[in-house]
């Protein structure tokens, strides 16, 4: 579950309205160019969906297979399971019963919004995970009135977030949720899976998929959204072997860099190696080799600053009960005020398979057999939200500068990886260009042709969507075929051979 608002809006920087600019800015730019933008606009929207534009899409898909890459590693596979899930399910997991949050309505104008957030505004004090009672209380001893009318407030109430739907003909006898999380599939696969993979533990079930929430007050965007992509890995594995790690002597030295709960207060981060990780903070060896490779994704994949980036302990009030450790990658996003909560690392024990045993009455232990014993495997998982570190890298990567706006990705996740521009489109100018452009696509570059505007319009329109090169065609190419290639960040150019730009752009 998310970490509370408080803490995840402790400011890093500045005044509001730099805040409030910036995320105007890239929104405004987000939309225009075709990143994302909200859904069914046409008719006014509804808060907390939105679509991703032609370049928002092909960043999402650079982001999801990335992800792919790194972390399905051996033994590792994905599936694709349900959005839609029958009602035992969360009776199971605990959703029905836990996944809440307390609403308030007005009695004059009959506004619904979250208790929490509007008293943690309105007192800024923190107020998530408080009791209804104590919110009423604080509501009114305060004599707090409604935002939007300043009418009197009813007693607050839990709200169930799960959408509930009804199926075929029998309608409301059969009803069923939107999953509000892709981890239930692989647990409910785990057994198939378990025997399809040769009866050995561990292994992961990965699985990218849609998560629907009814946010009550969606809020910051793109950020925090009803219906969004998780992108989870379920590890299973014999608990005896929770403080091993094949590969530990390789990794002990790797420096993590952690805000333990009790490190919160001066916001202290500390770097210390997963060695002294396992021995002072007594976190198990298989749990800090997914920390570090998390880390690694964050700073050497997506090439996220290292002064942007923690690990950022739940503290055991704040942590599912069944969550033995709960460490949030945290990162510093400047336009919501500071670091903010995209992906997380749960210890979640053998709660999921146990609860899915019980309410089904189907045995879900299995027999080891290389080990003769009969386990309950117990699970790590590994929880990102796609839209969210989407937002994120647009953040972290932008900058604002005198003559232009700019998204400074690494290639790896750029939308498209190089403009291809004819300096004027004729002379045969054009045509070359639209040659050297269909090179680079059989050479597997993601690039794209553009002759519209002045050079120098070019070079801000691809500045503006991160695109990390730019290729000229001038007449000097069609004298001895070498083109300008220009970087996005330093705006330094270069000359090149057009015979050998595929292999110097890669
Ligand atoms: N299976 C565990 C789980 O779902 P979570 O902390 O509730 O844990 C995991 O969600 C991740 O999903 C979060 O770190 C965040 O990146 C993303 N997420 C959660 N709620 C979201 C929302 N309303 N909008 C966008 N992303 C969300």
């Amino acid at each position: 579950m998310a970490a509370p608002a408080q803490q995840e809006s402790r400011e890093v920087k500045g005044d509001k309205q730099a805040k409030v600019d910036r995320l105007k800015e890239i929104s405004n730019i987000a939309e225009k160019r075709g990143i994302f933008f909200p859904t069914a606009e046409i008719y006014g929207g509804k808060a907390g969906f939105y679509t991703y534009g032609h370049l928002g899409k092909l960043m999402k898909n650079r982001f999801e297979n990335l992800w792919k890459g790194y972390f399905l590693e051996e033994n590792f596979w994905e599936i694709e399971g349900n959005s839609i899930l029958p009602s035992q399910v969360f009776e199971a997991s605990g959703h029905l019963k836990n996944f809440n949050d307390p609403l308030t309505e007005c009695k004059s104008c009959h506004f619904r919004f979250r208790a929490d957030q509007f008293v943690e505004d309105s007192l800024k004090i923190k107020a998530e995970g408080l009791s209804i009672e104590d919110l009423d209380k604080l509501i009114r001893e305060n004599k707090l009135k409604c935002p939007r009318c300043g009418g009197q407030l009813a007693k607050a109430e839990w709200f169930n977030m799960m959408f509930p739907i009804t199926i075929g003909a029998a309608g409301s006898k059969d009803i069923s949720y939107l999953s509000p999380e892709t981890a239930q599939n692989p647990f409910l696969s785990f057994k198939r899976e378990f025997e399809a993979l040769r009866k050995k533990l561990p292994f992961g079930l990965a699985m990218i998929g849609k998560a629907f929430r009814n946010e009550i007050s969606p809020r910051q965007l793109f950020f925090r959204l009803r219906e969004f992509t998780q992108a989870e890995v379920q590890v299973f594995f014999d608990p005896e072997e929770i403080d091993s790690c094949p590969g530990w002597k390789k990794i002990s030295s790797y420096k993590l860099l952690l805000q333990s709960a009790k490190d919160r207060k001066g916001d202290k981060v500390q770097e210390i190696t997963c060695e002294d990780a396992n021995k002072k903070l007594k976190l198990p060896k298989m749990y800090l080799y997914y920390m570090q490779k998390m880390q690694r994704f964050y700073l050497e994949e997506l090439r996220v600053p290292k002064k942007d980036f923690r690990l950022y302990e739940l503290s055991e009030e704040e942590r599912a009960f069944y969550n033995k450790y709960h460490w949030d990658i945290y990162l510093n996003l400047e336009a919501l005020g500071g670091f903010k909560e995209v992906a997380g690392l749960h210890y979640r024990g053998g709660h999921d398979l146990g609860a899915h045993e019980k309410q089904s009455q189907k045995e879900l232990a299995v027999f080891l057999e290389e080990k003769k014993k009969k386990v309950l495997p117990h699970v790590l998982e590994l929880s990102f939200g796609v839209d969210r570190n989407i937002f994120a890298l647009l953040d972290i990567f932008f900058r604002s500068e005198k003559e232009r706006n700019l998204f400074a990705f690494p290639p790896s996740i750029a939308p498209i990886e190089v403009g291809v521009f004819p300096l004027v489109s004729k002379d045969g100018l054009a045509e070359k260009a639209q040659t050297v452009n269909d090179e680079l696509r059989k050479a597997g570059i993601r690039s794209f042709y553009d002759e519209d505007g002045s050079i120098g319009r070019r070079y801000r329109r691809v500045d503006e969507i991160g695109t990390p090169f730019a290729v000229t065609i001038d007449y000097d190419t069609m004298k001895d075929n070498t083109v300008t290639v220009r970087e996005r960040d330093s705006m330094k150019q270069r000359r090149v051979k057009i015979a050998e730009l595929a292999k110097s752009l890669k």
